[in-house]
């Protein structure tokens, strides 16, 4: 079943306002593949019913909530892309511990963790290969839009297939136990890393000052003016010395000439313009 023009128009509406998701013309099969499924389950006989029932409310209810978080894609992986932690391994945070052996404190963002691989995966490699940590106020916040997708994360709780994907096999053996069909991770790194929803399009909560923030293969959802005010937001949270990494995809470049951009192995580390010293990337 198709979708019609006015309702494929107020569903991309309804994902533009509340999340900055951008669904142009042409994302209509998108649509109704993660749409469908939302209208079986919530009861209604299609659909199209689905879309007219929340055009009838107002504000936004559940119905509305789920849509859109039906609408998110929550793909990730445990080390996806793998260059960034071994830049962090490498480079950042050798970095960040010389310059904090005063405070002996670490704050690191996983902004759109999904269910959460992104941020245990710093976990295990802080655990396993900073064990000189071991006495210091390691904070990984993960954050996301989906309540979904945090509930499973809090739960630290995955399938076989997904610990097959990006996990190696030491690491599974150490920091997993089996829960019936499903491996969940040990208690001593669920308890790293703590898990709060956030919209990164609405103002943002207190958070703590960032050395390290990961906002990776989120941007690409949005348009340019939400990308400038969360890189933005961004650099106003962040130590003036932390590191940001964004999605293979993503870049800083032409968006917001405040970041400098760094090769770091086969990453790139973006930093704060006024930090660096070096000069900025692109326009704007
Ligand atoms: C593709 S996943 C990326 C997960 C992880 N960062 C990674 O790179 O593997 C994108 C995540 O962004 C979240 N997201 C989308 N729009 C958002 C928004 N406006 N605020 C916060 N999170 C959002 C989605 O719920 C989804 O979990």
């Amino acid at each position: 079943m198709g979708i019609t023009k006015e309702h494929f128009e107020y569903v991309s509406n309804l994902a533009m306002d509340n999340a900055a998701i951008v669904l142009p013309p042409g994302k209509e099969y998108l649509v109704v593949s993660r749409l469908e499924p939302l209208a079986r389950t919530s009861g209604f006989d299609s659909l199209s019913m689905m879309i007219d029932s929340m055009r009838s409310q107002r504000g936004l209810q559940d119905l509305h909530h789920m849509t859109i978080e039906a609408l998110t894609t929550n793909e990730t992986l445990f080390f996806r892309d793998f260059h960034p932690f071994e830049a962090i391994e490498k480079k950042l945070l050798p970095e960040i511990i010389a310059r904090r052996s005063a405070e002996r404190k670490i704050d690191i963002w996983s902004g759109a963790s999904s269910t959460g691989q992104e941020a245990y995966s710093l976990a295990m490699l802080i655990r396993d290969r900073f064990p000189e940590l071991g006495g210091w106020k390691i904070t990984i916040l993960g954050t996301d839009l989906s309540y979904k997708a945090l509930e499973k994360a809090r739960s630290g709780i995955y399938s076989q297939l997904e610990v097959n994907r990006g996990l190696q096999l030491p690491l599974l053996v150490k920091h997993f136990e089996k829960s019936g069909r499903d491996w969940q991770l040990k208690k001593d790194i669920r308890d790293m890393v703590e898990f709060r929803q956030m919209n990164l399009i609405e103002p943002w909560p207190n958070l703590p000052r960032f050395d390290l923030v990961m906002m990776r293969n989120v941007l690409i959802y949005f348009d340019i003016p939400a990308k400038q005010k969360i890189l933005s937001n961004i650099r106003s949270i962040m130590h003036p010395d932390g590191g940001l990494f964004l999605g293979a995809s993503e870049t800083t470049l032409n968006i917001d000439r405040n970041w400098t951009v760094e090769n770091c192995g086969k990453t790139l580390l973006y930093r704060n313009v006024l930090h660096s010293g070096t000069v900025p990337v692109g326009k704007n």
